[in-house]
């Protein structure tokens, strides 16, 4: 939810801080912050509200010298985003300081506590607790050593931290903690790197540490780092990860933005996916780690995400359901971690779907799942993520980092990671024949070439865009797997132009949301060749009826729908009805952005959104 970054070596620190601030800003940007402790032995820092690039620009007139620092970029939570609520947070000394991911759930009573004793708080923030409550065991138990004053001051909180420390008493050393938010580490001859993820260690080493739940470390100018568990014993294997991203991956290549860039990339990830995946056996998913007899008992699976990934799960329940035969429940994770039953059997098989392999109420809902005794089965895509970790067996869709905001290549490579689970499923259970299989499969290879056809067509969606130009609100439409696909159409068309858009069954329609429909009400229909596409024609006619202007997602050469729509999205044909939401979905993500280029918005940074949502 929000980045944050140390260093501590022989090079000025404030260089990696602000590049490695500007590679995490998807994780938040409503303010952002430095803090260096400077030669003179005093901390400095500047912090504002906005983005890194006006903490670049203030720093370039701050004469922030140092060798060691720490950075913040945020997404509000709680407090404002303003000058005061930007991390780094200090002490009442001002000798401590700290830049913190994740929550302090017990903060209002910890503050209550601390205000009691005597402190003085300068922000609203749950974090700045933390400084303070070092500040205390620093002064006290803890006697002048840092890590123990950072591991009694954690052990007091509730909730999640990726925290790293800087303290003026002790130059060159930044102590981290973590628990349930993710922190990585990079020791090198220049000194040592931390992150709250690799975008920002790209390029910096080729192996870096994990930390795990509980554990704090000691970082040092020299490049080492010293591991500890929650009790203070060291640990002397902590766990590592290569770090198989270089730098360009996240980098613009000549791309306007991020969203562009990762548009394009998908039929080449899609590609890389497919790669060895099928074997003389047929499908290989040798990271769903179940027996064949345990593949063959699953009753009933769960597929739990969020957002755009929770409706690649609805697209994965239709794969699962029509090959593998199981019934498929699908629930948005924050909604399952509060009900009162979830229903699980014996053979139960859960699915948990995250791009970042992050999000906080994905992880909270895998937890309880696996508390109810489900076998967890991820499909992610950042490597070592949370989510992998705890899962029982992790499908990576290594389509690379995705720097936007908003998903598109991992939602394209998520829905090709479930189609791989369910022709898996399939398999094993004897639903399919092994040619069965394989037909579905060489489908699947036909993906790359259908999107790069699609990509060539974006002058269709950036002339569709204008029908949006004085639209307050529009309709996505779609029948059976193409209502999900609509759904994450609209998804996208709101998450960055700001335009309302709902998401219907074409044929639920007409029970409710047909009376928004006036004269030039912008409707999205998705009715490409296929058992539905008359019935969707009708939904279509009834809306033109009522003077709406419609842009139809449609099969090559199907004069049906060019004759009556304004604009028409022209996919490609495809051999079968389950790769349509794979082809559409490129048209609908590259719509919204013309949409929000027009509407002059910042299509990698939308307001108010963060990349991974690490709160629940
Ligand atoms: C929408 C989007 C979000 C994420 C959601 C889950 O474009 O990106 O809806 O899909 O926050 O994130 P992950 O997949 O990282 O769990």
């Amino acid at each position: 939810m929000c980045g944050i970054v140390g260093y501590t070596g022989n090079h000025q620190a404030q260089p990696f801080l602000l590049d490695g601030l500007a590679s995490l800003e998807y994780r938040g940007y409503d303010s952002a912050g430095i803090e260096v402790l400077s030669p003179d032995g005093s901390l400095h820092g500047v912090k504002c509200s906005g983005r890194v690039e006006i903490l670049a620009q203030r720093c370039a007139t701050a004469n922030l010298v140092g060798t060691s620092g720490i950075a913040h970029t945020r997404w509000a939570t709680h407090g404002a985003p303003s000058d005061r609520n930007a991390h780094p947070h200090t002490d009442c000394s001002g000798r401590i300081a700290i830049v913190h991911n994740g929550i302090i759930e017990n903060f209002r009573q910890l503050r209550s506590q601390l205000i009691a004793a005597g402190h003085e708080f300068k922000s609203d923030t749950d974090s700045e607790v933390i400084a303070h409550l070092i500040e205390d065991s620093w002064n006290g138990p803890a006697k002048g050593n840092l890590l123990e004053a950072v591991r009694i001051a954690v052990s007091r909180c509730e909730g999640s931290w990726a925290l790293a420390v800087l303290c003026a008493d002790m130059p060159g050393q930044i102590v981290c903690a973590r628990r349930r938010s993710p922190l990585v580490i990079a020791t090198t001859a220049n000194g040592c790197y931390v992150s709250s993820d690799i975008t920002a260690l790209a390029g910096k080493a080729k192996e870096v540490i994990q930390l795990d739940d509980g554990q704090l470390a000691i970082l040092s100018p020299q490049g080492t780092c010293s591991v500890f568990d929650e009790d203070g014993n060291s640990v002397n294997s902590p766990t590592t990860m290569t770090v198989d991203w270089d730098a360009s991956a996240a980098t613009l290549g000549g791309y306007p933005d991020f969203m562009a860039k990762e548009i394009a990339e998908q039929p080449e990830a899609i590609r890389r996916l497919l790669q060895n995946r099928l074997g003389k056996h047929g499908i290989e998913l040798d990271e769903l780690t179940l027996t064949k007899e345990e593949m063959a008992a699953i009753d009933k699976v769960y597929v739990v995400a969020c957002g755009t990934s929770y409706h690649v799960g609805l697209i994965a329940r239709d794969f699962i359901e029509n090959w593998a035969k199981v019934p498929v429940v699908v629930e948005q994770a924050s909604e399952l971690n509060y009900k009162e039953s979830v229903l699980v059997t014996p053979n139960t098989l859960c699915v948990i779907i995250t791009q970042s392999g992050e999000t906080a109420d994905t992880l909270t809902a895998a937890r309880r799942m696996r508390g109810l005794g489900c076998k967890i089965f991820a499909i992610t895509n950042v490597l070592g993520s949370t989510a992998a970790r705890e899962s029982d067996g992790t499908l990576y869709i290594q389509a690379g980092p995705e720097v936007c905001v908003c998903s598109t290549k991992a939602y394209t490579a998520q829905m090709v990671g479930a189609a791989f689970l369910a022709l898996r499923l399939a398999q094993a259970r004897g639903t399919m024949t092994r040619e069965e299989v394989e037909k579905k499969f060489h489908e699947l290879e036909t993906v790359p070439n259908l999107i790069d056809q699609v990509l060539q067509r974006s002058w269709q969606d950036k002339e569709a865009s204008r029908a949006f130009r004085r639209a307050h609100s529009s309709l996505f439409l779609g029948r059976g797997v193409n209502s999900t696909a609509a759904a994450e159409g609209a998804l996208k068309l709101k998450e960055i132009s700001y335009l309302h858009a709902e998401a219907y069954a074409a044929g639920e329609m007409k029970h409710g949301p047909i009376a928004l429909l006036e004269p030039g009400f912008p409707v999205v229909a998705i009715v490409p060749q296929g058992h539905v596409h008359d019935k969707t024609i009708s939904n279509i006619q009834e809306c033109i009826a009522r003077g709406a202007t419609v842009i139809g997602v449609a099969t090559d050469g199907d004069e049906d729908v060019a004759t009556i729509c304004s604009n028409v999205l022209w996919v490609p044909p495809v051999t079968d009805e389950f790769l349509v939401p794979l082809v559409v979905a490129v048209h609908l993500q590259m719509l919204a952005r013309y949409v929000a280029i027009d509407r002059g918005y910042d299509v990698d940074k939308p307001r108010n959104l963060a990349k991974s949502v690490t709160v629940e």
